[in-house]
Formats: C-alpha cells, structure tokens, sequence
C-alpha cells in the first residue's frame, strides 16, 4: 500500500500500462527503445553539466598523470593516462554471424575496458577520477599544492600523511570498490569499501590485501551505499563516494568520449549521418554507462546511439526510465529478484541522477540471461584471445540482439553503421576462476 501511494499506482496497474512489465517479471530477455528519447540541443539546455565540465575534468587527468605514472607503472606506455584500447573483432563477430545465419555490415569493435589498468575495469574512470578530485581539493585547501605543480609531488611521504588524515568510503557490488580502494590506499587514505552479498571473494581479498577495510553485507548494493553512507556521514574527516548520486564520478566516466573520438579517427571509422555509430553499454547503477553516453552524444550528437544492457533478473533502469520512477523503481518491488552472476550489474533501482542528466539520450536498453553470458565469454577467449569477465559479455549481447532485431531498421539506417561493445570489466579475475567461467561457456555452446 505504501508503494501504491509513493508510486500513485499498484504494481497491477503499472502492468496494465507497460506490457513489457509482464516479460520483464517473468525473466524474459526484451529490448526496449526509449519513447523519451529527445535531441542533444533539446535536452542540454534543461542539464546542470555541460562539454565544459567533461573539458574540465579531462584537463585535471591530465594533471595527474605524472602521478598516476610515478604510483602505477603499468600506466608508463600511455604516460600516465589509464586508457584502453579500441580492438575490430572480426573473428567473433564471424562467429557471431554464423550464430545469426546471415552476415551483418558494418564493423564491431570493442572498447576493451576489460583491460583499463590500475583497476581492471569501467569503474576506474569515475572512481579513481574522484577520489584523485577530493584529494586535489584537500591539497589545494591547505595550501600544499598549486594547479600548475607537477603533481607527482603527491607520490612523496608527506602527501601520504597529510591523506592519511581523512578517510574514503564507498558501498560497491565489487569493481568500484576496486577502483576506489586500489587509489585511496595509493595515495595514503584510510579507505572503507562496503561491499553487497553479489560482491566476488577474490575481489574482497585483493582489497585486504592492499590495506583496506572491507565491510561485507548479505542484502543488495543499495543496502551496502545506504550504510556505507551513513558510517561515513558519521565522521566529519571521511569522503563517501556516492555511486547512486555523485556527478563526480560521472564526468570521469564522461572524459572516455574523448579519447574514443581520437581512436576513432585513427581506425578510420567515421560517424556522420550516413555511419552511424552504436554503442552497447553494460549497466548497473548507470553511472558509467552514462557517463559515457553524456560524452558521446556531446560530441556525435544524433550519430551516436547507446543502448544499456542489463541482466534480465536486474533490470532497474529500464524498469525507471519506462515507468518515469527513475531512482524509486527497485526491481524487487516489481517481483524481481536482482539475482545475477553478472555482479557489476546486480543492482535494483537506478541512479535517480544518470536517468535524470542521461535519460532522454538512452536510446534504448536490453536484457540478457546469466546463461547467455558465459558463452560470448568462452568464444571471444577462442577467436580474439581476449578474456572478459562475465558482466562485460552484456555488451557483445547487445550487438547480438540489436542487428537481430528488425524494429531498429525503422530508427536507425543500418547499412553504413559500425559498432562498439563496451566490455567493462575482466583484467583482475584470478585465472582459475576465468577458467571456470570459459568451461561454463564451452559446456553451453556443446549443447547448442
Ligand atoms: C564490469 C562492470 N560492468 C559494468 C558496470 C556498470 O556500471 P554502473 O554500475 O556504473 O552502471 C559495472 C559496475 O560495477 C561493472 O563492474
């Protein structure tokens, strides 16, 4: 009854308005376009950020980056700026067709997050962006760093005790977490990491072992930001990193767009209205997957579509963005349950700010099955050599459904279009357990 009265309808009645809902509760994989979608010149004006604030933050990576360079020396080639590459699969994308029966125009590419160093995944971008903001705040405050200094000063022991002051919290269903707690304990933070039951062992282990506190919860990633919040909120000297709200994150997540614009060009994939580009974003709580959306549409306008895929016991931002509940929708309060192996996207209600500064330019968004992940994982490992953790395979799905589907024709002029997955996450999984996973692929795809 509460809920009918926050929501102005029972969980009946919502049915009855979206159809899909139906599919959704019974786990059915669906692909959603979004009829909110508006134009970049429509929707700018009415946002809070703007291509200034993605300059702004690409210029303060650049002031870090002969620190990042000084404290990650796998950072040297790139001088410091943790980037990854961009990889045409045409090996998988054969055998994607093969799956398919039919060949597809156009060329895949992955955005290969899954090997972004320091932090091994997409959270690296807005998590390390953050807390590398906080500290530069704390720095500049009490006058022991200028702008224009050569920032690897902040490599040196008095630096690391002057942070050591402050704390650094975050509630993280496991990569964040990873991103936050590798920088924090760099730089000399006391860190904190609350981490939801989806979140893997061996990520809580590689945590411990580089001298954070790790809080572990048996409810959902809500309830680990919840009271990662409130402990922190408890201690006037701790920052808390706030996935469900921070803009922080999301400009740092945002500053991709410029460097994939730089790769682009260099792989010679033009995007104009004759070659559109589309873009298949893994999605959580949003926060990268919009990031990154905010960035291209500000620098492709209508040429770049993104579609969000999210596991289909997990689907929160669609469930937000159709209803217009945006932050209020919680899957489980729709009959679902959040339960998924894809642990960066086991989340329940979206970002109220990612569907607020991103929504209108979600072009649409797809759900997949645990079961479907395992084998994109394996055959990508057989064609490119390329591993993956299971999460980052929501993103080759995502082509999958996409050029299977025949109402996109209608939105989008497919001859011409190249297309990138963005696999998020992989370079840290213990090799044992990446194993395991390739095995659960093979097995599926001998049964196909
Ligand atoms: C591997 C991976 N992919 C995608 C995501 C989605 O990011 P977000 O929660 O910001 O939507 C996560 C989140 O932790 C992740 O770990």
């Amino acid at each position: 009854m509460g809920k009918k009265v926050e929501w102005g309808r029972s969980v009946e009645e919502w049915i009855q308005k979206y159809p899909l809902l139906k599919k959704m509760r019974a786990y059915e994989p669906v692909f959603w376009m979004n009829p909110h979608k508006d134009t970049v010149a429509n929707v700018l004006p009415t946002l809070p950020l703007s291509w200034k604030d993605v300059l702004d933050a690409e210029e303060r990576w650049k002031r870090f980056a002969p620190l990042i360079r000084r404290l990650f020396p796998e950072t040297e080639e790139r001088k410091g700026i943790i980037e990854s590459p961009l990889k045409e699969i045409p090996r998988m994308k054969e055998q994607l067709e093969g799956q398919i029966g039919r060949r597809i125009p156009g060329r895949l590419f992955l955005k290969c997050d899954h090997e972004l160093p320091v932090a091994g995944s997409i959270k690296a971008r807005g998590g390390i962006y953050e807390v590398l903001k906080h500290g530069e705040n704390l720095a500049v405050e009490k006058g022991l760093l200028s702008y224009e200094d050569d920032y690897s000063v902040m490599a040196s022991e008095r630096f690391r005790e002057f942070f050591s002051q402050y704390a650094v919290a975050v509630g993280s269903t496991g990569n964040l977490g990873l991103s936050i707690g590798i920088i924090s304990a760099a730089l000399g933070f006391r860190v904190t990491v609350h981490m939801s039951a989806d979140a893997k062992e061996w990520k809580k282990n590689l945590l411990r072992q580089k001298g954070v506190t790790v809080v572990e919860y048996a409810s959902d990633y809500s309830k680990a930001v919840e009271e990662g919040r409130r402990q922190s909120d408890q201690d006037p000297m701790s920052y808390f990193v706030d996935d469900e709200q921070s803009k922080e994150l999301f400009l740092g997540y945002s500053v991709a767009a410029c460097r994939l614009k730089k790769q682009l060009e260099q792989a010679d994939v033009p995007v104009d209205e004759e070659h559109p580009l589309i873009l298949y974003l893994p999605c959580g709580v949003g926060g990268a997957p919009g990031g990154v959306t905010f960035g291209m549409k500000l620098l492709f306008g209508e040429h770049v579509y993104c579609f969000f895929g999210e596991p289909t016991h997990s689907p929160c931002m669609l469930l937000g963005l159709m209803t217009g509940l945006h932050e209020k929708a919680r899957v489980q309060d729709f009959g679902m349950d959040n339960m998924t192996e894809a642990d960066g996207l086991a989340v329940g209600a979206p970002s109220g700010l990612v569907s607020k500064l991103a929504g209108k330019w979600i072009d649409g968004v797809y759900t997949v099955e645990d079961e479907e992940l395992y084998p994109i994982l394996a055959m990508l490992k057989d064609t490119e050599a390329m591993k993956i953790e299971p999460s980052s395979s929501a993103a080759l799905l995502g082509w999958k459904r996409f050029v299977e589907n025949p109402q996109v024709e209608k939105y989008i002029p497919m001859e011409k279009a190249n297309h990138i997955a963005w696999t998020t996450g992989g370079l840290f999984v213990p090799e044992p357990l990446m194993e395991e996973f390739y095995r659960r692929g093979k097995d599926h795809l001998s049964k196909e």
